[in-house]
């Protein structure tokens, strides 16, 4: 199954309940929520606060993308009964194996991210842990990035170790995803697609994540 996961990084925060609406009415899988401490990354974005503030308004679960150092001590502001995923960079934790097992003690799902750059065999020994791996097809910080065409190869090989070592495993990518490439990404791999600019910078909202579930659905 192939979920659409807008990021709200992109949405228009001055109306931000309706634009969750938006995304709900055009079939919508999961909100990504992009937390940016401004250290790990080049800026900042939001916290908890505005996440929890969408808490009864909206039946989506969330996906939470924990662009921050040390993220450890902020997990539990996290934990939410709408939170399905919470996601830690490999690069920003000392003791990632530590953070999987906190993240996974409030009963939600966890999920390490990889930049560009990083290998998938910072995940070797934990890789039967893990609920999800996010490839970043950008360097994380901002919206509306070009997307890196190596995360196909790291995608088509993490399919491998996916079906060898852990087969329910979701795949998720993260950045510069638009109508047209979504498909070449679904075919190396992918089961989760973040999409920022390309759901929020439509003028119609709802139709164009019906224009993605439109592919992801056939
Ligand atoms: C980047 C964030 C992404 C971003 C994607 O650091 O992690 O989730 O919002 O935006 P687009 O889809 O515009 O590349
Ligand atoms: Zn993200």
């Amino acid at each position: 199954m192939y979920r659409l996961a807008p990021s709200i990084l992109s949405a228009d925060f001055s109306q931000l309940g309706a634009q969750i609406q938006a995304i709900e009415e055009g079939g919508a899988d999961i909100i990504h929520v992009d937390v940016m401490d401004g250290h790990f990354v080049p800026n900042i974005s939001y916290g908890a606060v505005v996440m929890k503030s969408l808490l009864g308004k909206t039946k989506l679960p969330f996906d939470v993308h924990l662009m921050i150092e040390k993220p450890d001590q902020f997990i539990p502001d996290f934990v939410t009964d709408n939170t399905e995923y919470i996601v830690v960079h490999a690069e920003a934790c000392t003791h990632l194996h530590r953070t999987i097992q906190l993240i996974k003690s409030y009963g939600i799902k966890a999920g390490v991210a990889l930049n560009p750059a990083t290998s998938l065999s910072v995940l070797d020994y934990i890789f039967e842990d893990l609920d999800l791996v996010l490839i970043m097809s950008v360097n994380p910080g901002f919206g509306g990035q070009k997307f890196i065409p190596s995360a196909l190869d790291k995608a088509r090989e993490l399919k491998k170790m996916k079906e060898e070592r852990n087969p329910n495993l979701t795949i998720e990518i993260d950045g510069g995803i638009s109508l047209k490439n979504v498909e070449e990404v679904m075919e190396a791999g992918v089961d989760m697609f973040v999409a920022g600019s390309a759901v929020f910078g439509a003028e119609d909202i709802p139709q164009r994540c019906r224009d993605f579930q439109a592919i992801l659905k056939k």
